[in-house]
């Protein structure tokens, strides 16, 4: 009986002692004594296979890429290719947006006088362009910028002219001399107008030197440059 008992209470130390020693061990496992508590022992990337096979993958590519010096050449590509890149029209001229007709200001600002004192030809067939001169088949022109529209003594205005009302601005003229029949239907001017604005602002910045009841002169709008001074 006594022998038993020592059998028993043996096995069990001896149990007891291998499940802590296994429990030990186990913990051990899990937990690397060499990088501190809490510090995984087990670390995926030692010999896990890869989740993408980047060989693979590689051998997609096209055979250049990847090898050394790639990046370099895809820039040099790009400044070889905007070299190519079409920047100047058959013409010469070179390639851009649409740009907006200058303005008024603008134009008024580089229009010449003395170029529109001379295209004043077009008009003295019908114009006296004189201080006090008579009026002709149209009214006489001396003053007309910032004059009221239709008011010259002694001329027998359309009813379209009449009904144009206000004064005559720079705007209302350029847009006026550009085609009399389309911007005051109706006129008795037949004057097919003028097609290129430089000459009406050229003619316009001239009449504005006859008399002295002319308005300044718009401001030119300052247009924003981009970085190519476009
Ligand atoms: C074929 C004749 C003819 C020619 C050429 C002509 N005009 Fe006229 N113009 C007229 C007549 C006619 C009127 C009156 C219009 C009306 O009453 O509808 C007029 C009116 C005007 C008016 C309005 C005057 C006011 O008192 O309201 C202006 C400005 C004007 N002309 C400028 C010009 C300029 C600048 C030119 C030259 C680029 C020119 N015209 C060429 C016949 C002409």
């Amino acid at each position: 009986m006594n022998r038993m008992r020592l059998l028993v209470t043996g096995l069990c130390v001896g149990a007891a002692a291998v499940s802590a020693w296994s429990l030990n061990w186990f913990s051990g496992q899990l937990y690397s004594q060499d990088d501190g508590p809490g510090a995984l022992a087990y670390r995926p990337t030692d010999d896990m296979p890869p989740r993408v096979d980047l060989a693979s993958v590689q051998r997609d590519w096209p055979a250049s890429l990847g090898e050394a010096g790639e990046g370099k050449r895809l820039i040099a590509y790009r400044h070889d290719m905007q070299g190519k890149m079409p920047t100047s029209t058959a013409a010469g001229g070179p390639v851009r947006a649409a740009a907006p007709p200058p303005d008024l200001g603008t134009l008024l600002a580089s229009a010449n006088v003395g170029e529109g004192k001379a295209k004043l030809q077009l008009c003295t067939s019908c114009h006296d362009f004189t201080q006090g001169g008579p009026n002709r088949i149209g009214p006489n022109l001396w003053g007309v910028v910032g004059r009221g529209v239709a008011t010259h003594p002694g001329f027998a205005y359309s009813p379209a002219m009449q009904a144009h009302r206000g004064s005559w601005t720079y705007d209302k003229l350029f847009a006026f001399l550009a085609s009399p029949a389309r911007d005051v239907p109706g006129t008795k001017m037949t004057f097919a107008g003028l097609r290129r604005p430089e000459d009406r602002a050229a003619i316009i910045k001239y009449l504005a030197t006859l008399g002295t009841g002319a308005p300044a002169l718009p401001q030119p709008k300052v247009v924003a440059l981009n970085a190519n001074g476009r």
